[in-house]
């Protein structure tokens, strides 16, 4: 028999550090992915997903901090815990010279927790979960980057999981690869596993997830759900304006905060003002009340505090 987990938080970590030599990868970060969700762990490259995901995994060795997986402690549960987590991490080891079938069912039958009775029909449904029957019986060394990161998922579902971690799945994807990653991410979730995904691109963690964390260089600069992160996200106007004061006094009566912008404003030798917050108030309507006040506007943007809007791919972190 298991014996229950606390039911909230699928992985929960406080204060974790992982460096290599002097340099932090990941730098004090403090996770909670609740279960059920579906965790966007956002970050650009080098910020330290893949360095975090390895420690929660047990394949790298944190150097301070905690961390709980299914409400056990890492790497002490480890043995207790794996059997539940299916795991997707950068360069998924299989044989080149066995097909999609051999190398799953070699994988499978390593894992002592797996029946083997089931173990055929297993491989052939994960197979076909993530889009690979057609190649199943080829050898893997003829597969493409995409066809090998299906298969390292269709790995990761071999059996019914609680939690799966994710690492940049839709790496090497086409178009059509990536909607249906995202569509399986969404199915497996709607099954009551929680996903615990990492990506460097904001959309498609918006098309997906349910909760979000952003990586800045080794730490975690935001967390929450995503639909929290995202009105938080909008959460400061930046005026370009010679009539600082009484822009101030415009945007307090709106109910914003204004605030000092740090490093802009002097190409038009004009101070910038940020006010934090929209108040529910469109943009527009915003600028329409400096302007009707008298105040000689020059600039005007909304910004996010903690991700930029995306326009197109990539993203860029400010808080
Ligand atoms: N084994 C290692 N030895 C030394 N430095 C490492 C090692 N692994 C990662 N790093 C460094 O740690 C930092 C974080 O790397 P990590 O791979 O965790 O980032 P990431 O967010 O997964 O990036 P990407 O989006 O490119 O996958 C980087 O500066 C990287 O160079
Ligand atoms: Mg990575």
């Amino acid at each position: 028999m298991k014996e229950p987990v606390p039911a909230e938080l699928a992985i929960e970590t406080h204060g974790l550090v992982k460096r290599f030599g002097h340099r932090s990868a990941v730098d004090g970060i403090d996770l909670s992915v609740p279960r059920g969700s579906v965790f966007g762990f956002l970050g650009p490259n080098g910020s330290g997903k893949t360095t975090t995901i390895r420690v929660l995994l047990g394949l790298a060795s944190a150097n301070s901090g905690e961390v709980r997986v299914l409400g056990k402690p890492m790497p002490a549960a480890l043995a207790t815990v794996l059997p539940d987590v299916g795991a997707l991490v950068e360069g998924p080891g299989f044989y080149p010279f066995l097909s999609g079938t051999g190398n799953l069912m070699r994988l499978d039958s390593a894992d002592r927790h797996a029946l083997s009775s089931t173990r055929r029909q297993r491989v052939h449904d994960a197979l076909e979960r993530v889009g690979l029957s057609h190649a199943a019986g080829k050898k893997v060394r003829a597969y493409s980057l995409g066809m090998k990161q299906r298969l390292g998922l269709a790995n990761a579902m071999l059996r019914p999981r609680e939690l799966l971690v994710l690492d940049e799945p839709t790496n090497g994807l086409d178009p059509q690869g990536t909607r249906e990653v995202r569509g399986l991410v969404r199915s497996l979730a709607a099954g009551g596993t929680t996903v615990f995904v990492s990506s460097h691109l904001l959309a498609e963690v918006e098309q997906m997830c349910t909760h979000v964390g952003v990586m800045s260089a080794g730490r975690l600069v935001a967390q929450g759900p995503l639909e929290e992160l995202r009105a938080a996200g909008q959460a400061h106007v930046v005026v370009q304006t010679p009539d600082v004061e009484r822009a101030a006094g415009v945007l307090t009566r709106l109910g914003l905060v204004p605030g000092e912008a740090p490093g802009t404003g002097s190409a038009w030798g004009s101070t910038a003002l940020l006010g934090t917050g929209l108040n529910g108030l469109e943009p527009e309507k915003i600028v329409a009340a400096l302007v009707a006040e008298g105040v000689r506007v020059r600039g005007f943007t909304v910004e996010n505090a903690r991700f930029v809007s995306l326009t197109g791919e990539g993203f860029d972190v400010v808080g």
